[in-house]
């Protein structure tokens, strides 16, 4: 027996996504879950596809930042029940290997070898075309569909009270920004923070900081608008690097030493060294942007060790997302952080292109399919 349902379809970079009806099983193999989605983010990492400066395989269905409802549960699934209301996580964690093992699941190896491939943990495709066409999911996620079928530990529960558009973004822009600054950073409250980008992730890493009370946190954009959201979501200062010398400004504001942190959310070189730049000796610079398949930095060695700086990647915000999710999800139900001035455009499945168009010119922060 089979469902099926409607989903948007990346075939060819640079071309629209098209909304076709795609068949899944009703029944999950063993260790799956069939999810029911609600709503699904857009996150500028299904852009870096859809442009093409990702290369994935096709047929597709994109998206990895999306909310729904167990609507089915596989032979041997213990964790979750019919009705359950979770946030899928791209990084679904074997629980059995090294990295997992020591509370790094989304270092996972099942998640390198399958979800990085956009598989599932057997190292297949669940989804179909009506013409019997394999279809990949992004991430083993695949969020730009009324279903999605995950492993057990992809569909992490989250209390029922919560709204699926903002829980949604828990899925990937909220969890990445903030862990980026609380978990990889572990931003104390006596450090100057600068945030490079204050989209999705970015403003999530400037309300990560100020959750955990950092005295100073600098928002750097080229846009006005976003850096006036940058200040919303707890930004005490903001450059325009379009109209100011960034350098001078950051010295001006740090008593010309540099932060002591540096959160790169945009994903260009160019600001990646930027950020690595405006470190204070001993500072930490941390890459949460994803920069297009093949793109390097340059940055000086001698100064790295004579000034002991740390540049260091941070993929979903180093953070654990069975603890993370629902940890999250009660911060924004006790108004500790904001979600619902993210989410500014709701949109059904079939206005997906266009609101992507809209990303590409920086209107809204993010866009939430509602389904
Ligand atoms: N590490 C991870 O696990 C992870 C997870 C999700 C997203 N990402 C990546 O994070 C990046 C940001 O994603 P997003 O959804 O927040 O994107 P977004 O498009 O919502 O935001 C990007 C922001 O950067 C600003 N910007 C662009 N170029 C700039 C420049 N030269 N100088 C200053 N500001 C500039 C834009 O004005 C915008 O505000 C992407 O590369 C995405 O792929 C990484
Ligand atoms: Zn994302
Ligand atoms: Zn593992």
């Amino acid at each position: 027996m089979t469902i099926e349902f409607k989903a948007a379809v990346f075939r060819t970079p640079n071309e629209p996504m098209t909304i076709e009806t795609v068949s899944i099983p009703s029944t999950p193999p063993p260790g799956d879950v069939l999810v029911r989605m609600k709503a699904s983010g857009l996150c500028h990492s299904d852009l870096h596809v859809i442009v093409g400066e990702w290369e994935v395989p096709t047929p597709m269905i994109l998206g990895h930042e999306g909310a729904g409802v167990v609507e089915a549960i596989g032979e041997g699934v213990t964790g979750v029940a019919v009705g359950d209301h979770v946030v899928l996580t791209w990084t679904p964690p074997c629980r059995r290997c090294r990295y997992c093992v020591s509370g790094r699941p989304v270092l996972c190896d099942e998640v390198a070898r399958h979800s990085a491939n956009h598989l599932s943990f057997d190292g297949r495709t669940r989804i179909t075309t009506l013409d019997g066409e394999e279809v990949y999911s992004f991430a083993g996620a695949g969020t730009f569909g009324e279903y999605a079928m995950v492993p057990e530990s992809g569909a992490i529960p989250v209390r029922a009270d919560a709204p699926f558009a903002q829980a949604s973004l828990v899925g990937c822009a909220v969890t990445t920004g903030v862990g980026a600054a609380i978990n990889t950073a572990n931003v104390r409250p006596d450090e100057t923070v600068v945030v490079f980008g204050c989209g999705g992730v970015g403003l999530n890493a400037i309300q990560g900081a100020r959750l955990v009370g950092a005295r100073r946190i600098i928002a750097v954009d080229l846009s006005d608008d976003r850096l006036a959201q940058g200040r919303h979501f707890g930004a005490t200062d903001v450059i325009n690097s379009a109209k100011e010398n960034l350098a001078e400004r950051i010295g001006e504001l740090t008593d010309g030493r540099g932060v002591e942190v540096a959160i790169e959310a945009i994903g260009l070189p160019v600001t990646i060294e930027a950020a690595y730049a405006s470190l204070a000796r001993g500072g930490r610079a941390i890459v949460a942007g994803q920069v297009p398949d093949g793109m390097t930095i340059t940055i000086d060695p001698f100064v790295m060790s004579d000034s002991e700086l740390k540049l260091i990647g941070s993929n979903y915000g180093s953070s654990r997302p069975a603890i993370d999710f629902p940890q999250l999800v009660d911060h924004y139900m006790n108004d500790r952080i904001d979600l619902d001035a993210l989410v500014t455009r709701v949109i059904k499945l079939d206005e997906i292109n266009d609101a992507y168009d809209e990303m590409k010119q920086g209107i809204g922060i993010r866009s939430v399919i509602s389904y």
